[in-house]
């Protein structure tokens, strides 16, 4: 099994690091960009999704939607989202063509909206449609990696391996993210969710599989590399308590042990995010780095 300390390397050549930020619709973009990367707490960046809707957007608009991530320097997944495989072909193909390094298809979100429009979890009720519209955006980007954003079923662990997985395997994208819960799942604990994990990494032989969900301490992501044989992670939610977490997540897989967020750090850290972010991020960020019941917190609100 591989380290996650060396990097993927896709058939293109391109390479990404194996310990990546978990997209989040809301968090990665302004602020958030700028200050983790400046940092340089994160090697890579991906892009929360892009609805496709009505039509394929002109040039120009993807060029300003993904212009704060390139500006990062680093590279750039460019996740998007719909039901009409020809448009999310070449949405792909433009992405990459404007400088994504690769394009992911989202098949995972919960949201009831999205749901209700036929798009993101709800794509995982017709296994058929992933394959084909995978096979349509590789075709479409040329070559560049693809890959698929996942929950582990619709309503059941179950769908994964009965038929979810079959269809992902048919069409070999580059990288599968698997996010152990299901779609009516939500965000509820589940108390299986590595065993999940490990069969649906079983279910996916010789594709690349990151594991996704609850990994909110290095001890975390260590046990879901061991555990399930995945072959990345991608943190989300433990990134908003910790955004630094994957550094530290790097260190404990060098073996060195993470170093302590001093009171001094975290207030210079805000200080960052209330140069950059809206309040009610500042807020948050505040709430999720001193506690929401700390004096510090309530200090912090008084400013
Ligand atoms: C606020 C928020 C927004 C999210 N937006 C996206 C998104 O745009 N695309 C996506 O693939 N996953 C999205 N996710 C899911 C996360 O990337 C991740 O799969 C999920 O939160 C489980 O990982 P965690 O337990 O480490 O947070 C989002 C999660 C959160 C909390």
């Amino acid at each position: 099994m591989p380290t996650l300390l060396e990097p993927l390397i896709f058939a293109d050549g391109t390479q990404l690091p194996r310990i990546l930020p978990g997209p989040m619709e809301g968090v990665t973009a302004g602020a958030w960009l700028k200050i983790l990367t400046g940092h340089r707490w994160v090697d890579a960046w991906w892009t929360p999704f892009l609805r496709i809707s009505t039509g394929v957007p002109r040039r120009s608009r993807l060029a300003a939607w993904l212009q704060p991530y390139l500006a990062t320097g680093l590279p750039v997944i460019a996740q998007i989202m719909g039901e009409d495989t020809a448009r999310l072909a070449e949405t792909a193909r433009r992405l990459h063509e404007l400088g994504a390094v690769a394009v992911d298809l989202n098949c995972a979100c919960p949201s009831p909206v999205v749901v209700r429009n036929h798009a993101g979890g709800e794509r995982l009720r017709h296994p058929e449609w992933i394959a084909k519209t995978l096979q349509a955006m590789k075709q479409s980007v040329g070559g560049a990696p693809v890959g698929v954003k996942l929950r582990i079923g619709y309503e059941s662990p179950e769908e994964f391996s009965s038929c979810i997985a079959s269809a992902v395997c048919e069409a070999k994208p580059d990288f599968v993210t698997v996010h152990f819960r299901t779609v009516q799942e939500r965000y509820e604990p589940v108390s299986n969710g590595l065993e999940r994990l490990a069969s649906a990494r079983t279910a996916l032989p010789k594709l690349v599989v990151i594991g996704s969900g609850d990994l909110f301490t290095p001890q975390d992501a260590m046990a879901m590399h061991e555990y399930c044989g995945v072959d990345a992670v991608a943190p989300a939610r433990g990134m908003l308590a910790n955004p630094r977490l994957l550094v530290d997540i790097t260190k404990f897989f060098r073996g060195e042990a993470p170093r302590n967020f001093t009171i001094q750090e975290k207030n210079q850290l805000l200080g960052e995010f209330v140069m950059y972010a809206p309040r009610h991020f500042q807020l948050q960020m505040a709430a999720n780095l001193l506690g929401k019941n700390s004096p510090e917190f309530n200090a912090f609100l008084r400013k």
